[in-house]
């Protein structure tokens, strides 16, 4: 036998942006050993890719699985629209490194209660993620919030400077295990008080090691522009590559200033490494907070625990029936999740095909009723965005979702084709790829997916999962 799979006469693209191409490919253990017209060759297994798009596996580069790598390891929302790697540790949640004491404060407490935080050091965390062998390869990052928790007796001010060398040296010692970088969440309750000298210097660790700061800014809505420029000054200042996450503006007043939001990031790129990442909705997700309720059109619950009956119903109506304002409403609802419908379509397109742009779902695996983008990201970017409105070439797009990614993620081997490679590949049919989640109904697995695999192993095919658990941690080699 030459190869353990071979998949044959698919159109493959390769992940660098090239157009596609016909070939063969051939897979030996974990990688891809051939690319080409492999027709006389042997192999132990065969997948037709005739009809067919071969692509690399999938790179969500924003989410919230660091729980549900370890407690769904199948990670079938994922699998099953394509996804074969993961970037956990977003907004400044990460399940490490603190073991909790008390229940998690919003937004901690989206990825879990008090029980799931219980891995003082990463490299605990990363234990767990090997016994729990998920399908897909994770890439963590370390949350400034979930820092701040570990240094800091009170979370509504900034932190002393003896808190700050203290989680400098946690996030220090969790990137020397194996953690590919810092997120913070400043426009948050727990990380709202950090001063800027306090992120930057938790920057310099990240410059020593390599690591990647990725951020949801202080601001998405008004004062944008402010909280664009303290993260190029952050950057300035500390000398590390930048992602700026889920890119948006927010809020009806501010549609439309994307224009000058991309402007301003075109320009900091010509100095400093910036690159976004966007999800494919008009709606956000996260927590229940009043100060998001005047911005935005429409809500939706995601999940309540006082009133779990109330996950999926519009807040206006719940309030409508309690006799009382939204406000109230919201007040008596948490600890609570929520959709927000509060972007503007164009702002949407024009971030997705600005040129910095990566896709991440921002998915809420834990959600009882959730946004859509958990199951339907990739496929809606693929389907709806570029078949559907021509927005982009099926290339670039999925440039965006593999290469990209594991070029500014350090992901060594992974999201592209090519001989040594990691066989991290999706199947898929171009005619039929498309989301199926909807805000009525979202855990609804993607159309058009034919078959993933995961450094070499099929992990879905057929609408079915093979149960198979190949997913590796991964660690960033920087550029
Ligand atoms: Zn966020
Ligand atoms: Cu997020």
């Amino acid at each position: 036998m030459n190869f353990d799979l071979v998949i044959g006469g698919a159109k493959v693209i390769d992940g660098s942006g090239r157009a596609a191409f016909q070939a063969d490919v051939g897979v030996t253990g974990d990688r891809i050993a051939e690319v080409g017209n492999l027709g006389t060759k042997q192999s132990s297994r065969a997948l037709d890719g005739a009809g067919l798009v071969l692509a690399p596996g999938f790179i969500d580069v924003h989410t919230h699985d660091d729980r549900a790598v370890l407690a769904t390891p199948h990670m079938t929302p994922k699998v099953s629209q394509g996804v074969t790697s993961v970037v956990v540790g977003n907004c400044g949640i990460s399940l490490s490194p603190i073991a909790m004491t008390s229940n998690p404060p919003p937004p901690l407490n989206l990825i879990g209660d008090q029980s799931d935080y219980r891995f003082s050091s990463f490299s605990d965390y990363a234990r767990a993620f090997h016994e729990a062998a998920p399908a897909v390869n994770v890439a963590a990052l370390i949350g400034h919030s979930s820092l701040r928790a570990g240094a800091m007796d009170q979370l509504d001010r900034p932190a002393s400077e003896k808190e700050i060398n203290k989680m400098a040296a946690d996030l220090d010692a969790a990137l020397a295990g194996g953690a590919i970088g810092l997120s913070s969440g400043l426009d948050y309750p727990p990380a709202k008080e950090a001063e800027e000298q306090e992120v930057a210097r938790l920057c310099a660790p990240l410059a020593q090691r390599g690591g990647i700061y990725t951020t949801h800014m202080r601001d998405e809505g008004d004062e944008i522009m402010a909280a664009l420029e303290e993260t190029f000054r952050v950057g300035r200042t500390a000398q590390v590559p930048i992602v700026i996450s889920h890119k948006k503006c927010a809020g009806h007043r501010n549609w439309g200033r994307s224009k000058e939001t991309l402007q301003a990031i075109a320009l900091a790129r010509q100095d400093l490494t910036i690159e976004l990442d966007c999800y494919p909705y008009i709606a956000s997700s996260t927590v229940l907070l009043a100060k998001y309720l005047d911005r935005t059109e429409e809500v939706l619950i995601t999940w309540s625990d006082p009133y779990p009956e109330c996950a999926g119903r519009h807040l206006s109506q719940i309030a409508a029936e309690w006799g009382c304002s939204i406000f109230t409403a919201a007040e008596r609802l948490a600890p609570a999740g929520a959709i927000y419908f509060q972007m503007d379509e164009g702002d949407l397109q024009r971030i997705m095909t600005f040129d910095g742009t990566m896709i991440g779902s921002d998915g809420l695996p834990h959600d009882k009723q959730p946004h859509p983008r958990l199951w339907g990201t990739f496929p809606r970017v693929l389907g709806h965005y570029c078949r559907d409105l021509g927005l982009l070439e099926l290339e670039q797009a999925v440039h965006r979702m593999t290469g990209k990614p594991a070029s500014v993620f350090g992901l060594e081997g992974r999201g592209e084709i090519r001989p040594g490679a990691y066989a991290d590949l999706i199947l898929f049919d171009p005619d039929k790829i498309i989301d199926k989640a909807t805000f009525a109904e979202p855990c609804q697995a993607a159309d058009g997916i034919e078959a993933v695999l995961v450094n070499g192993q099929i992990v879905w095919q057929d609408k079915c999962h093979s149960g198979a658990g190949p997913g590796q941690l991964l660690r960033r080699k920087a550029r």
